[in-house]
């Protein structure tokens, strides 16, 4: 790659400002200074800016605990981002895999890797995504079986055309359900209680197809996929 993007790639600099840091000397490859910004180096050069080694960060995969509050918009809003609780260089360019909303915590995957964030998310792969939900109103009894049909069934819900797929529902008590969906449409598991009557007071994701989010995560933390884990997707 050119050097002046080796640099922008590496250090805060923008591309404009790498070929003016260049042209002052402050950059040198191998030892020695050099000055073009087209010159092409290869992952193996050893390249200094202002006497501090570069390197390239490469692909990265993050397990987020994605705690209430937060958001995970790329773009600055009301609320804190996602990508700004991640303390790795460039983590700007971290995309979250999918949304959660911002009263939703839980497990958010984030990667620069656009092929893997879409394997993840592509519908057709139907990934399976966990959620617990404590609801407002008990559900139990028949109430529970029938709800349990339902979203085994495909329920219909408002402005939408088609069905959601099929999805297993399982009670961990009376205001309290795990539900397992195939799909991600805008608001899903909120809309689903709701179109049963209920209410989600607080929702949480466990798991993204085989990966579930570490215990020993506190909200708000993060670490990096292991190697298996980036793979299992
Ligand atoms: N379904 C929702 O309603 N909200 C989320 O954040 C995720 C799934």
């Amino acid at each position: 790659m050119r050097l002046d993007r080796f640099l922008a790639e590496t250090t805060e600099l923008t591309r404009s400002q790498a070929k003016k840091a260049l042209a002052q000397g402050e950059v040198t490859l191998d030892g020695e200074v050099v000055k073009q910004s087209a010159r092409q180096v290869d992952e193996s050069a050893h390249i200094s800016w202002r006497g501090e080694p570069l390197a390239l960060v490469g692909l990265r995969y993050v397990m987020l605990h994605k705690p209430t509050g937060v958001e995970c918009s790329a773009r600055r809003g009301l609320y804190p981002r996602a990508v700004d609780l991640v303390d790795l260089p460039k983590a700007e360019r971290l995309q979250p895999v999918g949304r959660l909303d911002v009263d939703t915590s839980g497990l958010l995957l984030l990667t620069d890797d656009g092929q893997w964030a879409h394997r993840v998310t592509a519908p057709r792969r139907r990934c399976p995504k966990t959620y617990r939900a404590r609801l407002a109103r008990p559900l139990d009894g028949e109430a529970l079986m029938a709800a349990v049909e339902a979203f085994r069934e495909g329920i219909l819900l408002e402005g939408e055309a088609t069905p959601t797929r099929p999805a297993e529902l399982a009670s961990l008590g009376p205001h309290e359900a795990r539900l397992t969906i195939h799909e991600g449409r805008y608001h899903q598991v909120r809309r689903m209680f709701a179109a049963i009557g209920n209410h989600v007071e607080a929702l949480h994701r466990e798991s993204i197809g085989e990966l579930t989010l570490d215990a020993d995560l506190a909200p708000g933390a993060w670490r990096e996929l292991a190697v298996e884990e980036i793979a299992a997707f």
